[in-house]
């Protein structure tokens, strides 16, 4: 009888030890991993992110920064001489030009739209040029922005015209 209770309990004892260790086993990897790993990969998504701000931000306080000092430099040269400009012909139009001619608001020849364009490339370069540096029509000079030099209106003109044959 005792050694029948023993057998018993030993049997018991070894179903307990086992279950538990298969309970170990399964929890910490059910809950941790799908915790652990999201947070993770949000964090390093955060970084990321922050980079990428940080790096548009600089990038654009030196394009700032430099067409400042062309600017100013452009001032202390005699006149009729240019220097290359800063800024791109695609950065002048977008910050100076596409308001009117991204949609043609007033009357101005769309960008990209070769039969608005067609008659006046005709007319060559250069008149171009000067009209959008002068003004024409309801076009203000230098499309509204009067710190613009010759160099950037000819580079945005330029870059409209690329877009547009
Ligand atoms: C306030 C709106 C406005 C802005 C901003 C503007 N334009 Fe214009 N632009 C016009 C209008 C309107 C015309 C059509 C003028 C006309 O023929 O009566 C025009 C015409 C032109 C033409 C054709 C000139 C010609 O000989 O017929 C050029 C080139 C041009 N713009 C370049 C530019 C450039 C470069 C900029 C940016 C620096 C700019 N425009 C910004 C309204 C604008």
């Amino acid at each position: 009888m005792r050694i029948l209770l023993m057998i018993l309990m030993f049997t018991v004892s070894l179903m307990l030890f086992g279950c538990s260790q298969n309970e170990e086993k399964e929890t910490p990897a059910q809950t941790a991993v799908p915790v652990e790993k999201p947070v993770a990969v949000e964090k390093a998504e955060q970084v990321v992110q922050q980079t990428r701000e940080k790096v548009a931000e600089v990038a654009e306080e030196a394009q700032e920064t430099v067409a400042q000092v062309t600017n100013q430099a452009q001032n202390l040269l005699p006149t009729g001489l240019a220097l290359p400009s800063a800024n791109t012909g695609e950065t002048v139009y977008t910050k100076s030009c596409s308001s009117c001619h991204k949609l043609g608001i007033i009357g101005a020849p769309k960008t990209g739209d070769k039969v608005a364009w067609q008659p006046l490339i005709s007319h060559g370069t250069e008149t171009l040029v000067k009209n959008a540096i002068e003004g024409i029509g309801k076009m203000p000079a230098r499309g509204g922005n009067s710190k613009l030099t010759d160099a950037e209106v000819r580079a945005a003109v330029e870059y409209m015209l690329e877009q547009s044959r």
